[in-house]
């Protein structure tokens, strides 16, 4: 099956209904082992990147990783182009619920295009590896004016089999009462798409904000890899 096709076997109405709901929808197994398992190696092998974090150095918690220069490897560019259709109308409603006056074009070319002409020109797509102890606090990947809602994370390693702990972290703060925390498990191959920054929450006077941040448990043993989509591109 084909990434077009099985992305079209998801539920989007369950995702975006989630993504209401808890600020976070599961999309399920997207990636093959292979796939998962090939990209994994692009990390240390043959993969082209423009830059590389060691999360220690700036405090941004402890491992590393690196952001795919352009032109990206093809199977990342797919599921980038083919993930931001998909997201887009519920990307709408939502800014318009959090009465935040954006518009996004209907392709990612057209919404990359945007991205450049205010400066953001740098790719955003990144892998990410932790090994035993390593963790990233808790932050939001925010890299300029534009800001897409949405962002999509992949497990590229076995849970229990090639490392434990290191679970995927949300957590949101609600104004005048104290945060939510919600722990995300991902099997490899498996994809969740996670608010950026908010949530628009239902109040008695229509909705109100709720602001999100995400992160990663300390991984107990092995090594973890994950690949993360973020729409925009960065300054
Ligand atoms: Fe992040």
């Amino acid at each position: 099956m084909t990434i077009t096709q099985r992305l079209h076997q998801v539920s989007w109405n369950d995702v975006t209904e989630a993504l209401w709901r808890c600020g976070h929808g599961r999309l399920g197994t997207v990636l093959t082992k292979p796939e998962a398992e090939q990209l994994r190696t692009l990390y240390t092998e043959g993969g082209s990147f423009r830059s590389r974090i060691d999360m220690a150095r700036y405090r941004f918690g402890r491992g590393e990783y690196q952001y795919f220069a352009y032109p990206l490897p093809k199977i990342v560019d797919e599921l980038r182009r083919e993930l931001y259709p998909r997201l887009v109308q519920p990307a709408r409603d939502w800014m318009a619920a959090l009465s935040l006056d954006i518009s996004y074009p209907d392709n990612l070319d057209d919404f990359l295009a945007q991205c450049h002409e205010s400066g953001q020109v740098r790719p955003t797509p990144l892998l990410l590896r932790y090994a035993a102890g390593d963790f990233n606090c808790l932050h939001q990947d925010l890299y300029g004016d534009i800001v897409f809602p949405f962002q999509v994370v992949f497990c590229l390693s076995r849970p229990q089999e090639e490392f434990t702990g290191g679970e995927l972290l949300l957590v949101e703060q609600q104004p005048r009462a104290q945060s939510i925390g919600q722990v995300i498990r991902l099997e490899q191959g498996e994809a969740v798409v996670i608010t950026t920054r908010y949530r628009p929450a239902k109040g008695s006077r229509g909705y109100y904000r709720t602001n999100f941040r995400h992160g990663v448990s300390p991984v107990e043993t092995g090594e973890r890899y994950t690949m993360g989509i973020i729409f925009h591109d960065a300054t």
